[in-house]
């Protein structure tokens, strides 16, 4: 009989879907990835009209259409001052895909990939299928991924590294001598360093940059999305930018595995790109807000939760019997060790919904924390 293949057999499911089929119904969700609002209606109306002229029923170039690498080319230029050709990007099914074809155009058998832990799961997930072992490296206290022990972790097997600024789960943002850090480090080593930026715009404290800025070898890859920049997770339309040899080479995977991405997608994406960018600090205002709200009721608590400068995560650490406490009172949170071993201790909780849900989930984390400290 066919077996099947010990890369397939070395993920899993992720843990997190398991949380939501243990809660009710009627469950408060804070285990959810993805901001809660709509996508721009610019996008919305860029895409419909692109369908309903026949624009959007066949396959598109391998990298995407051309308007939306350069949409994205001059975002780049406009938020980071990068100059990106639009040859060297890749339109993606999302950030998902973009970080499945950077590792496997990267990645050989045996090779390792240093991760952040806890990180998003996907990392440790792609990296053993593309063959890879993945390397864990503990955060610092405040969450942050620490330049130091990526480099300490570094052998003749580091085939990669993963930044994640702002992070999921933790939501904290490496300061910038830390981006400037993993750009040295990625130069210095010579080794790839995969930059996940798919929560650039949501940033509270502390600001935004890209080892991208910093590198002098061609040794980042940056992997971005429309998905939590503009609310379009179910559109799955991320991107990869690299040098153009990585890029022909990441190519060789997607023009495989994926031909190209959608292509209402892609109008959507490049509409949100190139259209007014209010929603984007509304959105941001909005889970800062959020943020101010679920960090002090936690306190009140008498949690422990470093402040989270971005994303819409925040981390505190929990005593045993928590998350079970507050998944049996109706409040989804999701554990820490989904996200890899050194998040045992910890929960995940997502506030991309509304203020009256969080003071009604903070009440309830008040009596579970009661029930189990
Ligand atoms: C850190 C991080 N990177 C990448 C992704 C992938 O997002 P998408 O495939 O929707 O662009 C996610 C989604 O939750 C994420 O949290």
């Amino acid at each position: 009989m066919t077996e099947f293949s010990e890369r397939v057999e070395s993920v899993s499911i992720s843990g997190i879907r398991e949380v939501f089929e243990a809660a009710g119904d009627d469950a408060i969700n804070l285990g959810l990835g993805q901001p809660d609002f709509s996508a721009p209606a610019h996008a919305h109306e860029a895409a419909v009209e692109a369908i309903r002229d026949g624009r959007a029923d066949g396959y598109t170039g391998n990298k995407g259409m051309r308007p939306l690498r350069e949409a994205i080319a001059a975002k780049h230029e406009r938020d980071q001052g990068i100059d990106v050709s639009p040859d060297d990007i890749i339109a993606t099914a999302g950030g998902s895909e973009a970080l499945h074809i950077a590792l496997e155009a990267h990645v050989d058998a045996g090779d390792e990939v240093i991760l952040p832990d806890p990180g998003f799961v996907s990392y440790d997930a792609l990296t053993k299928l593309a063959g890879g072992e993945p390397v864990p490296v503990p955060l610092r206290d405040d969450l942050t991924l620490d330049p130091a022990a990526v480099e300490d972790a570094i052998t003749d097997d580091t085939a990669a590294f993963v930044v994640n600024s702002p992070g999921n789960p933790t939501g904290a943002v490496s300061p910038p001598e830390d981006i400037r850090e993993f750009a040295r480090i990625a130069d210095e080593h010579d080794v790839l360093c995969v930059s996940d930026e798919v929560y650039e715009y949501t940033v509270f404290d502390g600001e935004f940059r890209s080892p991208a800025e910093f590198a002098e070898t061609d040794n980042v890859v940056v992997v971005n999305s429309a998905s939590k920049l503009y609310s379009m997770t179910g559109w799955r339309l991320g991107w990869v930018h690299a040098s153009s040899r990585r890029i022909e080479r990441m190519l060789r995977v997607h023009q495989y595995i994926q031909a190209c991405a959608s292509a209402p997608a892609q109008f959507a994406a490049e509409a949100a790109l190139t259209g007014p960018q209010d929603q984007v600090s509304e959105m941001t205002e909005s889970f800062r807000r959020r943020r101010d709200i679920v960090v002090s009721g936690l306190e009140d608590i008498g949690l422990d939760v470093p402040t989270p400068g971005g994303a819409f995560y925040c981390m505190p650490e929990v005593p045993d019997g928590f998350v079970e406490e507050c998944l049996e009172r109706g409040v989804i949170v999701v554990p820490g060790d989904a996200f890899g071993e050194h998040g045992d201790g910890y929960a995940r909780l997502s506030y991309a919904t509304d203020e009256e849900s969080l003071r009604e989930a903070l009440d309830v984390m008040a009596e579970a924390y009661d029930a189990v400290a």
